[in-house]
């Protein structure tokens, strides 16, 4: 295949994509370049922005959410990653391969061995039992049935669907037909795992478990994952890097923590606003930075505000550490709660 940026360390770059839905996307996309909204283009041409101009850097190894509300061109972005989708303008490259120069035979390969996708409704194999969903990807692969078998029973453990093998997709719950998509995207063992609302058929605890799991499992296997929601929290959960999406664009991109402590504009801030900010600022981001005497609680400088909230029932700072455990600054009450307020001078500065 085309071997073209190999050596950045991305995982996918995109960069001016930009889709149009309708028979005429070309005269449509001259209006949306003018200057003319989604609403506007759509009112004077009946077609519709699917993504505007959106250019995303992916590094290898991270999760990274694309976010935004019903509409805004979460599962339109994410399809364009393993071509279900053709831009109307704009390149995508996945590592190092140009996505939109392959051929359909590479296209076929590149779905199977690098893409893998946990789609938002399923897309299960109705007349196929669970285990077989699961292993279907391996089957075609030409993977031994024994082995294929294996694998496929380990990740339906995985995902905590033991029992269910020989079950009908239609015998099963919407979360658990979620689940058995997940087992499928999670067997076929590919390098990126594109997950499209994979986790919002669930209920809450289940919900939070698979969040967790989803989290090792890219740490102990160095995945790249994008992974799209509607839900800040879950967002703010898992992401190493965030971009939020309105009418097709991008409004923002950044770490999680920039986006709850500087929102780009009103629509981020009203995301900002319902979310649980304990949870998504971590100390190393409001923290004293210097030599201050050693506290007698410490916390790793990624510990978040909601972890440190106990000690200062007792305690009037807590230490904060690097990875080698050495002290590098503290936090104090006032510092958390100013940064959950949103006043915190020098926030943000690290
Ligand atoms: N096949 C299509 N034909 C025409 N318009 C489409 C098509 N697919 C998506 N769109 C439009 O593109 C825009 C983005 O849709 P998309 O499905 O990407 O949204 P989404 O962010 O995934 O929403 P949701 O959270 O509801 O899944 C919407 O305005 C939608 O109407
Ligand atoms: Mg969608």
């Amino acid at each position: 295949m085309h071997d073209m940026n190999q050596d950045t360390g991305l995982a996918i770059r995109m960069r001016g994509v930009t889709k149009i839905f309708g028979n005429d996307p070309q005269g449509a996309l001259a209006l949306l370049r003018s200057g003319k909204s989604k609403a506007e283009v759509q009112a004077q041409t009946n077609h519709v922005v699917g993504l505007d101009n959106v250019s995303l850097d992916i590094a290898r190894g991270q999760i990274f959410v694309v976010m935004g509300l019903s509409g805004s061109g979460k599962s339109t972005l994410i399809r364009h990653v393993n071509r279900l989708i053709d831009p109307t303008d704009g390149e995508i490259v996945v590592e190092g391969n140009d996505v939109l120069k392959m051929s359909l035979p590479e296209l076929r390969t590149y779905r199977r061995s690098t893409v893998a996708m946990v789609f938002q409704k399923f897309g299960l194999l109705p007349h196929r039992s669970v285990i077989d969903n699961v292993a279907y990807g391996l089957e075609v692969r030409g993977v031994p049935k024994a082995e294929r078998m294996e694998k496929a029973a380990k990740w339906i453990e995985t995902v905590g669907l033991s029992g269910y093998e020989q079950s009908q997709p239609r015998q099963l719950s919407g979360g658990q037909q979620q689940r058995v998509g997940l087992a499928r995207a999670l067997a076929l063992d590919t390098d990126i795992i594109l997950m499209d609302e994979a986790f919002s058929a669930l209920d809450p605890l289940i919900r939070s478990g698979m969040q967790d799991q989803l989290v090792e499992l890219q740490k102990s296997l160095g995945k790249t994952i994008l992974f799209i929601t509607h839900d800040f929290d879950e967002a703010l959960k898992i992401a190493d890097r965030i971009a939020v999406l309105k009418d097709g664009a991008v409004q923002q991109e950044g770490k999680p923590e920039d986006i709850v402590l500087k929102p780009a504009n009103e629509h981020i801030e009203e995301f900002v606003r319902e979310v649980n900010k304990a949870r998504a600022i971590h100390v190393r981001t409001i923290m004293e930075r210097g030599e201050f005497e050693a506290c007698e609680f410490q916390v790793p400088a990624n510990a978040r505000c909601e972890d440190v909230l106990p000690y200062f029932a007792e305690h009037q700072w807590v230490g904060v550490t690097n990875d080698k455990g050495v002290q590098i600054g503290r936090v104090t009450a006032k510092r958390v709660i100013g940064a959950l307020a949103r006043y915190t001078p020098g926030v943000g500065e690290s």
